[in-house]
């Protein structure tokens, strides 16, 4: 397939590559079937030029936005990605650091290493990702955890209905990693620095799920509690959702206009424009395409974010120019994390954000109220 550019984080990513045993990095770097969601979701950037513009006052750039209710630093947050903390010995605990030194925005995903209270313990207020599980009591144990340990609100994840190919992860064996075969042993200790990290950590559980589930292992514990997420979900499942949980709510994976009109409909405070970075529907449309009309389909009722190949300073002034509220990061965050735990998550928040000051300088907006009043216009379509 086409390699899709890793932009500012080209660095981290390619570090991540070498640190990690092939089964995680192909893990984080995959897409489903064919992968052309995850190079649509890049080129749709290219498509946008933004227009530089002179004689104004930059002499201070503020790129802070408030999104979720929350005042972000820089118009980005840390997308939820689950198993990050097998990346590296810092885990998401390590990463809700950095974001919080930072100034911006974090999601704990339901499948992740440090269980949600060890990651709010962090302080900053991070939102907790859930999916509605068909065990109803089970979810709404998660939901009162969330509210125990200081969630500042739940994002509930729609895109992940059907649990598709991801032909990468089949290759590697990475679901059947329970029992690691001769070969996937092998590819691990050929990364000794990898090894070395986690064996510190003892035998890695889903921290986050470990109570629920008598599964062995992280992949054994995944199967049975991704068989959990219900593919029954409808707008009725949301509502009833919304009638469980008192704080904010946002739902992510929203790719259609009617489905961000519902979510709204049903309650929810914001939606995230997502596509999964590419890992659930393949071929999809790239999420900056279908931005524009979910925009209008929301009309200001809750927040926007998108995600899904933001790679670049450029690429979170076009999507907050063509109407997100603010975007959010993946992979980018995920690779940081296996290059260099805490302090590579900080640099590389910090290099995003310094790229967003840096266009939105160039394009001579001081703040991103002023890129919001310019709007569209301050883009050039090629
Ligand atoms: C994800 N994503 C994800 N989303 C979610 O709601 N719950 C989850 O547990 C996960 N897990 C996960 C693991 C890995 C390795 C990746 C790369 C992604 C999707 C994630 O939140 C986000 O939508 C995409 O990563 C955004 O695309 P980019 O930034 O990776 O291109």
């Amino acid at each position: 397939m086409t390699r899709v550019d890793d932009g500012v984080f080209s660095g981290v990513a390619a570090s991540a590559r070498r640190r990690l045993p092939r089964l995680f990095a192909d893990y984080v770097d995959g897409g489903a079937h064919g992968e052309w969601t995850m190079v649509r979701n890049r080129e749709a950037f290219r498509e946008w030029g933004i227009v530089p513009r002179g004689l104004k006052n930059v002499e201070t750039v503020d790129a802070g936005v408030r999104c979720f209710g929350q005042e972000w630093a820089a118009p980005f947050m840390l997308a939820p990605v689950g198993f990050a903390g097998m990346l590296h010995p810092d885990r998401e605990v390590g990463a809700a650091r950095a974001a919080l030194r930072c100034g911006v925005g974090m999601a704990v995903s339901t499948f992740s290493i440090d269980p949600m209270e060890a990651v709010a313990k962090v302080g900053g207020a991070p939102l907790a990702q859930i999916y509605v599980f068909r065990d109803r009591g089970l979810t709404r144990d998660m939901l009162a955890r969330a509210a125990q340990c200081g969630m500042d609100g739940i994002i509930v994840t729609i895109d992940t209905a059907i649990t598709p190919v991801r032909e990468r992860d089949v290759r590697n064996g990475f679901r059947h990693l329970s029992r690691p075969t001769l070969i996937q042993m092998a590819g691990m200790m050929a990364h000794p620095r990898w090894c070395l990290g986690m064996a510190g950590r003892g035998t890695p559980t889903i921290g986050n799920l470990a109570a629920y589930t008598s599964a062995h292992g992280i992949m054994g514990q995944a199967k049975d509690m991704a068989a959990q997420i219900d593919p029954t979900l409808d707008r009725a499942g949301l509502e009833w959702l919304r009638s469980e949980w008192k704080g904010r709510l946002v739902v992510k994976g929203v790719m259609h206009p009617e489905d961000a009109g519902n979510a709204i409909a049903a309650g929810a405070d914001g939606v995230i424009v997502s596509n999964h970075g590419g890992r659930q529907m393949d071929p999809s449309p790239a999420t900056l395409d279908v931005l524009p009309q979910i925009v209008d389909a929301v009309e200001g009722r809750g927040d926007v974010v998108l995600d899904s190949g933001i790679r670049r300073g450029g690429d979170v002034v076009t999507a907050l120019a063509l109407g997100a509220t603010a975007v959010s990061i993946g992979r980018p965050w995920a690779w940081a994390l296996a290059a260099g735990g805490e302090t590579s998550v900080e640099k590389a928040i910090r290099a995003l954000s310094q790229e967003v000051v840096d266009i939105l300088g160039l394009a001579g907006l001081e703040d991103i109220a002023a890129l919001r009043r310019r709007g569209p216009q301050a883009l050039w379509k090629l």
